[in-house]
């Protein structure tokens, strides 16, 4: 039995380039591994059973849970057919926008990798990831990074910016495709806000990164969910410092540079949302 953390990301930046010719779109973002996890437990199984099960009820347990695949993925990228007992303990609100299925396939990947002794490098696991999902290859390298193409290609960002999150979650589930699918070309950033936050965040300038914070589909997301747009509003009036979306939302965040001040607005949002959470960001 062997344990692997699964760690979420937010979206410092999303920008939407434009639309490819295999129906994704071209996107420029930067992420950050935030300290909110799952654990996944990986257990040998008999030859050829890939199984998967978890505390949360609301994720698949067949080969839509990106878990699975990702096991699939790696054995057929080894020639194996191995078995693995796949458990799930979710901490990571399911979809959310954090990344949170991504984070347990590249857990997988990563610990497989140790446990059949496959001695696969960091690079081999992310591009076997990007067969599972267009996250899952940042989730394997975690840290901060600036992820282009489909969201597959990335160049890490060695910051040592301190920060913390606080995230609140409004009670819907938002599917990124029907996001994406929403999305019209007015939408589509010019030049993408990384040219900047990027800089910023190595000369470790919070108010910078926290200005700088951009996301090109909480526009599409906001008109789609109205719950997201309420929740974005009160938790405005509240925190008095920028509010910013993750991924497709519907996770919203705002950052914070002292522990103090994340754990007073804690306490405020939790006054009237349900689901918050104080985070830091890994690197
Ligand atoms: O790659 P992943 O399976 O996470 O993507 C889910 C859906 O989100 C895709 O099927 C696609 O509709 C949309 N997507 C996109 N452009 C991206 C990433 C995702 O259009 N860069």
């Amino acid at each position: 039995m062997l344990a692997e953390r699964a760690y979420a990301k937010i979206n410092l930046t999303l920008d939407v380039l434009g639309r490819r010719p295999d129906g994704y779109h071209e996107v420029d973002m930067v992420l950050q591994t935030i300290d909110l996890s799952d654990l996944i437990w990986l257990e040998d199984a008999p030859s050829g059973v890939i199984e998967v099960s978890s505390n949360a009820a609301n994720i698949p347990t067949d080969a839509r849970n990106l878990a699975v695949a990702a096991a699939r993925a790696l054995s057929a990228a080894c020639g194996l057919a191995r078995g693995v007992r796949i458990r799930i303990d979710k901490q990571i609100p399911v979809a959310a926008g954090l990344a949170g299925g991504s984070a347990d396939a590249a857990a997988v990947l990563r610990g497989l990798n140790r446990m059949w002794q496959l001695g696969l490098s960091a690079d081999e696991l992310a591009a076997i990831g990007a067969q599972v999902g267009s996250d899952v290859p940042f989730c394997v390298l975690g840290g901060c990074a600036l992820a282009t193409g489909r969201g597959e290609q990335l160049r890490k960002v060695d910051h040592d910016l301190r920060a913390w999150v606080v995230l609140v979650r409004p009670p819907v589930f938002v599917s990124t495709a029907e996001v994406y699918g929403t999305l019209t070309p007015d939408r589509y950033a010019p030049a993408p806000a990384s040219r900047a936050m990027i800089p910023a965040l190595l000369r470790r300038d919070f108010d910078a990164v926290r200005r700088l914070s951009v996301n090109g589909l909480a526009a599409a997301t906001l008109a789609r969910y109205p719950e997201v747009r309420q929740m974005w509003q009160r938790v405005e009036q509240a925190a008095h410092v920028p509010v910013q979306m993750s991924g497709s939302g519907p996770t919203l965040y705002c950052l914070l540079p002292a522990r103090s001040m994340a754990q007073r607005l804690y306490n405020a949002l939790r006054g009237f949302a349900r689901e918050v959470y104080l985070c830091r960001f890994v690197s």
